[in-house]
């Protein structure tokens, strides 16, 4: 049984879960009603949830490109969500083929469509674990198939750290992964606040609907400070920690307009 309460495996519709909520964010159909209704209603209260969860996404693609090419051959993907092509592994194969890619997510959903989008050609895996179980993690023997603990790792904490609530240490969570990585590994985070938008835009009544529908998980943004240290012992890549088009930004540098509406912070560390 999982901490929700239902086998591993089975896909429970009485609850809103996050991944499937993301997916009808991202315009996917692998969501059910009750993940749509609560959806719905938080686009309805906050709409700049929709340009947050695609800058999110465009951001995981220039960090994991990045990854690829500052040398990163092995990637652990925690939280990785229902696959949406591109997927980690496609977007660091354009760079290399050779990259291998370990994709954990405690969600069941994730797992029915993994065989068919996240697992290929024999070097990517996926299992299912909780991110607020290092331990277990570490010591999946996925992990110890496909990742080497002696050379340079990206681990990917993308969109997933503000499910973790304060008094579940997230802080302490990421620096547990921190200290098994060898030196030069890269942390990818990026992380929802509320630094960009006051509470007229809708975005602390949004969070309730988390709460008030009994989502799997709620969502606790942060601010500045408050992500910050979750790069503790790792030297942040240019630009540091920024609103996430700024993060080496492809094309165009986005305007103030189209920062407005986006709320999440993101950044790359390299550890020291
Ligand atoms: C917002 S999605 C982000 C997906 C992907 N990383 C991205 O940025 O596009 C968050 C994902 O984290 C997963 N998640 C939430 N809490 C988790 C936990 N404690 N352990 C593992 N995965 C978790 C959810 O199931 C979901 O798939």
């Amino acid at each position: 049984m999982t901490e929700q309460g239902f086998p591993v495996g089975e896909i429970d519709t009485s609850r809103p879960h996050p991944a499937r909520m993301y997916d009808f964010f991202l315009g996917g159909r692998d969501n059910y009603e009750v993940d749509r209704e609560a959806a719905q209603q938080v686009i309805d209260l906050f709409p700049d949830i929709v340009p947050t969860t695609r800058a999110n996404r465009r951001f995981m693609h220039r960090a994991v490109r990045h990854l690829a090419r500052s040398g990163i051959r092995q990637i652990i993907d925690i939280g990785t969500g229902i696959p949406t092509a591109p997927n980690t592994h496609q977007v660091a194969h354009e760079v290399s083929p050779d990259v291998r890619v370990a994709y954990v997510d405690n969600d069941p959903i994730v797992a029915t469509h993994a065989g068919a989008h996240l697992l290929g050609a024999g070097n990517t895996g996926f299992f299912l674990a909780d991110l607020r179980d290092p331990v277990a993690i570490l010591g999946h023997p996925t992990i110890g198939k496909l990742i080497d603990m002696d050379q340079p790792i990206g681990l990917l904490m993308v969109a997933v750290l503000h499910f973790v609530k304060d008094d579940e240490d997230p802080a302490g969570l990421v620096a547990a992964y921190r200290d098994a990585l060898p030196a030069g590994s890269r942390l990818v985070l990026s992380h929802a606040t509320s630094d960009f938008h006051s509470p007229e835009t809708g975005v602390e009544d949004a969070k309730e609907v988390y709460k008030d529908r009994g989502a799997t998980a709620t969502v606790t943004t942060r601010s500045y400070e408050q992500v910050l240290p979750f790069f503790d012992g790792f030297d942040l890549v240019d630009p540091g920690l920024v609103q996430i088009p700024l993060w080496h930004p492809e094309g165009e540098l986005p305007t103030a307009a189209e920062l407005s509406h986006v709320g999440t912070y993101g950044g790359v560390g390299v550890k020291l």
